[in-house]
């Protein structure tokens, strides 16, 4: 460990189709570079194989430039955290393949984070400005186009999952919704922005009646699919004259079920700190009814900021960062996992 400023750590994340690196010392923020995949836009989603050649090509450059725009240079580094999984497998085996050879090359401790709890962590990383942070216990909802989970973190390294979703994830359920509207991939970013023009009264949509704090999406999906269905048949021109308002009845029917879940929880749990992490974080209506919940309740709420919230690598040197203080290391034989236990 370095002398007085705590360890200096390099994060990769490789999960989906973002290629991330980002250096954290003491975790403080000093780079966070990303590299997106443009080329699953044409298919209308991330096409596995071409998210992994992808992989390859950017991550020599994108952590290249993290430790340049940190200052860092490879011998200061203290350990490197990688994204073990869950996620794309071909995807995970490069960053997987890429830590394991620089640990060892290194001689330094090699780190698996598991990806859905480093959302959860994100609330921890610093960069300078001034946040408040959630004290333990807390509980996180984590939202993303590939996880949809409530966990209760008890400390950084003591999280349980006490819900997730039966099927798609919360921003599947924006992107497909969106599909259906006509609008490209990634559609979430574009329901959100065409909501705002429209009555989220306009249309009824079901909402699932689950116990406990899991959820579904998929009859909500069905019932959007019938509604666009028929009203196309009945007028050709339904999408176009009511975008705005099937976009903000779509909008409202998901977050409804997101905050449904995490304010049964906050309740029954006895926990008045409700945070979100996670891509579908950054959609304006899930973080105004964020907000407007822990204001009516008395409880505390926290969002971290965008670039932390979508696919990032700071958040995996933070989940590094803990574990390392921790003695949390991996062998050199450590292998991806498609599928994690959360
Ligand atoms: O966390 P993330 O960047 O990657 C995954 O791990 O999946 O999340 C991406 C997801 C996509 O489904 C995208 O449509 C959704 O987050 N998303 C949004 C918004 N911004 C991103 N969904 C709704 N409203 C938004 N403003
Ligand atoms: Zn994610």
């Amino acid at each position: 460990m370095s002398p007085n400023a705590g360890p200096i750590i390099l994060g990769i994340e490789s999960s989906c189709d973002e290629t991330a690196a980002a250096v954290l010392v003491n975790g403080v923020v000093r780079s966070n570079v990303i590299a997106g995949q443009e080329v699953h836009r044409q298919w209308g989603g991330v096409v596995p194989e071409l998210a992994s050649r992808a992989h390859q090509e950017h991550i020599v450059p994108v952590v290249d430039r993290a430790l340049k725009e940190a200052g860092v240079k490879l011998q200061d580094l203290d350990a490197i955290a990688f994204t073990q999984g869950p996620g794309l497998i071909g995807a995970l085996l490069v960053g997987t393949c890429f830590a394991r050879s620089m640990a060892q090359a290194l001689s330094i401790p090699l780190i698996a984070v598991d990806h859905v709890r480093a959302h959860a962590l994100a609330h921890f990383i610093r960069d300078g400005e001034e946040r408040p942070v959630p004290t333990f216990p807390f509980l996180n909802l984590t939202v993303s186009g590939g996880h949809t989970r409530i966990v209760r973190v008890d400390s950084p390294l003591l999280m349980t999952v006490l819900g997730g979703t039966l099927d798609d994830a919360a921003g599947e359920a924006f992107d497909k919704g969106a599909k259906m509207l006509g609008l490209p991939y990634p559609g979430g970013p574009l329901i959100d922005r065409h909501a705002r023009d429209g009555d989220p009264q306009r249309f009824t949509l079901p909402r699932p009646a689950i116990t406990g704090y899991d959820m579904s999406f998929s009859g909500l999906k069905t019932a959007f699919k019938d509604l666009v269905r028929k009203g196309t048949e009945q007028d050709p021109g339904f999408v176009e004259r009511e975008l705005p308002h099937l976009c903000a009845t779509l909008q409202r029917s998901i977050v409804d079920i997101l905050l449904r879940k995490l304010s049964k929880a906050a309740r029954e749990q006895d926990i008045p700190r409700i945070a979100l992490a996670g891509g579908v974080s950054a959609n304006s209506a899930l973080r105004q009814g964020t907000l407007d919940l822990a204001a009516r309740e008395g409880w505390e709420a926290f969002i971290p900021p965008f670039a932390y919230c979508t696919d990032n690598a700071a958040m995996i040197a933070m989940a590094g960062h803990f574990l390392h203080l921790e003695g949390g290391h991996a062998g050199l034989d450590v292998v991806p996992l498609a599928r994690t236990e959360g």
